[in-house]
C-alpha cells in the first residue's frame, strides 16, 4: 500500500488507550486552558485522525515561515500550509509547560487536546503578511481564508499535542466522518490497490460524477474515495449534512455497488487554492489513496486563482516529495452535441454554446424558486434534495 507522507506508518495523535486518556482528562482539570480558534481546533482533529502524519503538533514560527515560503519545515519535511495554533490572549498560559486546548465548536468548550508548550512567539507583522501571502497568494481581506487567517491571534503557541476526541465531527456525522486510519484500513480490507480520491466541498452534479468515473477508468482504479469537507465553510456554501445526503443518493443510484467509499474529514475550508490542493494531496496519501483528482479551480474562491493554478503548483514541487499522483482534469461539462459529459480538452471542436453550463448563482436561484435543474446538469434525485434545502432557506428568509 502507498506509504503515508514522510513516514512508514500513520501517526494519529488521538489517545485511544483508555488509561492514558483518563489520566490526561484528569490532568487537564489542573492545566491552564486555551480556547483556540476554529482553524486551530480543526488542525487538532486532523492531527488526531492521522491525516497530518508525520506532524507531531503545532509548528513554531520558523517552521511556519519556512513552510509558507518553501513548502518545507526547517528540518526539510515537505509541507504546503502552516499548521498553527494562534491566540491573542496568552495571559492564562504564560509560563505553562502544558495546556488544555478547549473546543471552540462544542457547547461548554470541553477539552479537545493537551498541548506541550515548546514556545510562545509573537508573530511580527511583516512575517504574518509573508505567511498569509505565500499561503493564499493574496493579502486581499475579501478572500475568506485571508480574512480568517489575518484575524487569528498574534501569538503562535507551538508544540506536540495529544488529542482526546474528534470534536463534533464523529457525533454529527457518524456515518461519514472517518479518520485516515479507518480509511486506510477499509481500503486494505476491500483489497483495493489503486484508489482515486475526490475532494469536495459541494454537492456533486453530473460533471463531478463523470469526473470520478473518468479518472477511475483512466488510472484503472479499484475504487473511488469521495472525501468531503465537514468543517466550516464561508457563508452561502451548502451545509455538510445536505451535501452528504445528496452525494450518498448519487452514489447509490449512479455508481456500481462497492466501487465508492463516501467519507468526510473534519477541517475548515481554507480556500487557499493551489496550496490547499497540495495539502489535499498530502492527506489523501495518508488515507492510502494513490491518486487525487484536481480539476478546475480546485479549492478556489471567486477569481483569486487561475482555473488551473492548483494543477500547475504540482509541477513545482520537488521530485519524490509526494507519492500520490495527481489526475489533472480539464473543465468538464455536458456536451449537447455528444449527449454526454466530457472534458473540454476531449471536445476541441466545441464552442461554449455546445455545453450545458450553469453558474452557482443560477443553480441556487432555480432551486430556491422550485424549478428543476436540467437533467444534463444534475441528477434529478440530487436536485430534489438540494431543492428542499434551498426552499427551506428561502421560507426561513421570507418568514
Ligand atoms: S473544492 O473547493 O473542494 O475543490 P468542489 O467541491 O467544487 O470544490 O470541487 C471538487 C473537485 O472537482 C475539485 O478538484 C475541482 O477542481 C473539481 N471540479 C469541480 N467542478 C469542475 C468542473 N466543472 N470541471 C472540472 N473540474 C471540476
Amino acid at each position: 500500500m502507498i506509504k503515508p507522507h514522510g513516514s512508514d506508518v500513520l501517526k494519529p495523535l488521538i489517545v485511544d488507550d483508555d488509561k492514558r486518556h483518563a489520566g490526561l482528562m484528569r490532568e487537564a482539570q489542573s492545566l491552564p486552558g486555551l480556547l483556540p480558534d476554529s482553524a486551530a481546533a480543526a488542525n487538532a482533529v486532523m492531527l488526531g485522525a492521522g491525516y497530518f502524519t508525520p506532524l507531531a503538533g503545532y509548528m513554531n514560527l520558523a517552521d511556519a515561515i519556512s513552510v509558507a515560503e518553501n513548502m518545507q519545515t526547517s528540518s526539510g519535511l515537505f509541507w504546503p500550509v502552516p499548521i498553527v495554533n494562534r491566540s491573542n490572549n496568552i495571559d492564562a498560559i504564560k509560563g505553562a509547560k502544558r495546556i488544555a486546548l478547549l473546543d471552540p465548536n462544542v457547547e461548554g468548550s470541553p477539552v479537545l487536546a493537551i498541548q506541550q508548550v515548546d514556545a510562545i512567539e509573537e508573530i511580527p507583522d511583516a512575517q504574518l503578511k509573508l505567511m498569509t501571502e505565500k499561503t493564499f497568494g493574496t493579502l486581499d481581506p475579501a478572500h475568506p481564508g485571508v480574512a480568517t487567517f489575518t484575524a487569528a491571534g498574534k501569538y503562535l503557541i507551538s508544540g506536540p499535542i495529544e488529542v482526546l476526541n474528534y470534536s463534533y465531527f464523529d457525533q454529527d456525522f457518524p456515518d461519514t466522518f472517518r479518520t485516515a486510519v479507518q480509511i486506510r484500513d477499509e481500503i486494505n480490507s476491500r483489497g483495493w490497490n489503486t484508489v482515486v480520491a475526490f475532494q469536495t466541498r459541494n454537492p456533486m452534479h453530473r460533471a463531478h460524477e463523470e469526473l470520478c468515473k473518468m479518472a477511475s477508468a483512466a488510472v484503472h482504479a479499484d475504487g473511488v474515495l469521495i472525501h468531503m469537507l465537514l468543517g466550516k465553510l464561508k457563508k452561502g456554501d451548502i451545509p455538510a449534512d445536505v451535501r452528504d445526503a445528496a452525494i450518498r443518493k448519487m452514489v447509490e443510484l449512479y455508481f456500481p455497488p462497492n466501487t465508492v467509499m463516501v467519507t468526510g474529514y473534519g477541517f475548515d475550508m481554507l480556500y487557499a487554492g493551489p496550496r490547499e490542493a497540495v495539502l489535499h494531496a498530502v492527506f489523501r496519501q495518508n488515507t492510502g489513496c494513490t491518486h487525487l483528482i484536481v480539476g478546475r479551480d480546485h479549492a478556489g474562491v471567486s477569481s483569486f486563482y487561475g482555473p488551473f493554478d492548483a494543477q500547475e503548483i504540482f509541477n513545482t514541487i520537488p521530485e519524490g516529495a509526494l507519492l500520490i499522483k495527481i489526475f489533472k482534469a480539464d473543465h468538464t461539462a455536458y456536451s449537447k452535441k455528444l449527449n454526454k459529459v466530457v472534458m473540454l480538452r476531449d471536445a476541441p471542436d466545441h464552442t461554449p454554446e455546445d455545453f450545458v453550463n450553469l453558474s452557482g448563482t443560477k443553480v441556487r436561484d432555480m432551486l430556491a424558486a422550485g424549478q428543476p435543474l436540467p437533467q444534463e446538469f444534475a441528477r434529478p434525485e440530487v436536485a430534489e434534495i438540494l431543492m428542499r434545502y434551498y426552499q427551506a432557506e428561502e421560507a426561513a428568509l421570507t418568514g
